[in-house]
């Protein structure tokens, strides 16, 4: 099949969060699967890629005519189309700090990427898009494919990472774009001109990042405002677990670590956990350590953990390791905790790919207490790392990680259920207690190591949907 991935964020040239992971990592397993994967991506400012070729057309952009680059470059193997032109070119950062900045380039992106596509003579089969960022791919192609005959047959895919970002006030960029807001009373009224409302409307399959995620966002809780429409769309909305780099997040080979380790060599893994507590000049010593790698975001639950841990930390020896960046509140917050507890909290406000690597490889816990989780690739991580996770029961989570207290035979992680500091509380001392049993925990670390959330599983559930989402275009006719 011919696939053209639309995203804002595609590793490792372009990544802010999972996004990019997943974006680069299902399209290489794609591609993998013999299919033929080009990725499309804004060309942002920090991107100096010198390309092959580059060639450059007219985009249609209210009255003007605005000049369009595309550089086709290659992300890991795959083909890369770096679109350019002035709506895309202000700022240095993928997103810029104001929504209506990001409306512009990320619609200008989406429609100049289908042109350049088309000069280019790619015909996908499917055009995939990932979040609301170039949604409005998607509401494009419902109007052309009764016009145009080049995109007569393709297919439109959407992939929800976050129903959180909607990008909801687009008409205007939309119509320097010459497209219309829905009319459609399925769509409620702030969202007509919505890009992830759009593209909801228009995919012929929309796919979340994991089963439970895909059943939460048909309710109120976690459909962000457009639970009904999903659910008016429920016959074509699945859920497919992302998959992590099992090369890439590797124990036995990666030279981040102090000391390489498998299931079978799991002892060895203490000495990373002593370079650990060196390096982040915490106790040395066999007292649980506990790590976080985190996006600092109100998503992400750093608020309970500030408010669950002072009473834990009071009562035992455990220490806590954080590494994440983004928002300053949340940092506050933190910053108190370790003021409160500077022998037991080490805090690392920055992103630092092998400092997460250490983390993974020598905590004994790593800790997710989000909100909501879509899917979450940290835990999945872990569990390759040997770091036991704790997690709340929300989207990929609850896919990923079975209580060992619900189900001791099978269990590889502690799960708790309610956002509550009581609640989380409870989880972090059930695993306290079962640390100091050594066999039983060796015992969940190797199933954990044993688990499979590779891409391949993932690559395949891709191509169903693709499959179906072809189907459905050709029983459809045009829209
Ligand atoms: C978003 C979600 C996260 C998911 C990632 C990749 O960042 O918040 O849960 O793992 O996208 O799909």
């Amino acid at each position: 099949m011919k696939v053209l991935m639309l995203a804002a964020e595609a590793a490792p040239l372009v990544k802010v969060g999972g996004l990019g992971d997943v974006v680069g990592g299902i399209s290489a397993e794609l591609r993998a699967l013999g299919h033929d994967v080009r990725i499309a991506l804004p060309h942002y400012g920090f991107i100096s890629a010198a390309g092959e070729s580059q060639s450059v057309l007219s985009v249609r952009w209210g009255r003007a005519k605005v000049k369009s680059s595309c550089i086709e470059t290659a992300i890991e193997g795959t083909p890369c189309l770096l679109i350019g032109g002035r709506p895309i070119a202000p700022g240095e950062s993928v997103y810029a700090q104001t929504a209506a900045i990001d409306i512009r380039r990320f619609v200008f992106f989406a429609l100049a990427a289908l042109h350049h596509v088309q000069a280019l003579g790619f015909q996908p089969d499917v055009v995939h898009v990932h979040d609301a960022h170039p949604g409005a791919a998607v509401h494009w192609l419902q109007q052309a494919a009764s016009t145009e005959p080049f995109w007569r047959r393709t297919a439109r895919v959407l992939t929800i990472h976050n129903m959180v970002y909607q990008y909801n006030e687009a008409a205007e960029a939309l119509a320097l774009g010459g497209l219309k807001p829905a009319s459609d009373n399925r769509v409620p009224t702030w969202a007509r001109a919505g890009l992830l409302a759009l593209a909801i409307r228009a995919a012929d399959r929309i796919n979340a990042v994991s089963p439970t995620y895909a059943k939460e966002i048909v309710a109120q809780e976690h459909g962000a405002g457009l639970h009904a429409l999903l659910l008016a769309r429920a016959g074509r909305l699945s859920g497919i677990l992302n998959g992590i780099d099992y090369q890439c997040w590797d124990a036995a080979t990666d030279s981040a670590l102090a000391r390489n380790f498998t299931a079978e060599t799991l002892p060895a893994r203490e000495a990373n956990k002593r370079a650990l507590q060196q390096e982040t000049v915490l106790p040395v010593g066999p007292a649980p350590l506990l790590g976080m790698v985190s996006r600092l975001d109100h998503q992400k639950g750093l608020d309970l953990l500030a408010r669950a841990l002072p009473a834990v930390l009071r009562e035992g020896k455990a220490a806590l390791v954080v590494l994440g960046s983004g928002d300053g509140n949340i940092q506050a917050a933190l910053q108190q905790l370790a003021a409160d507890f500077p022998e037991r909290v080490l805090l690392n406000f920055r992103f630092d790919e092998g400092f997460a690597r250490r983390i993974y490889g020598g905590a004994d816990m790593m800790l997710v207490p989000s909100r909501y989780e879509p899917c979450g690739l940290v835990q999945m991580i872990a569990l390759r790392y040997g770091a036991v996770p704790l997690v709340r029961a929300t989207g990929g989570l609850r896919d990923t990680v079975t209580d060992c207290d619900v189900d001791p035979a099978s269990g590889t992680g502690f799960v708790f259920d309610a956002f509550t500091p009581r609640a989380l509380r409870a989880a972090l001392r059930r695993a306290l207690t079962r640390f100091e049993d050594r066999s039983f925990w060796r015992g969940m670390q190797r199933r954990g190591m044993a688990l499979d959330f590779s891409w391949a599983a993932a690559g395949r559930r891709y191509q169903a949907l693709y499959r179906k989402a072809i189907e459905d275009r050709s029983a459809r006719g045009t829209d």
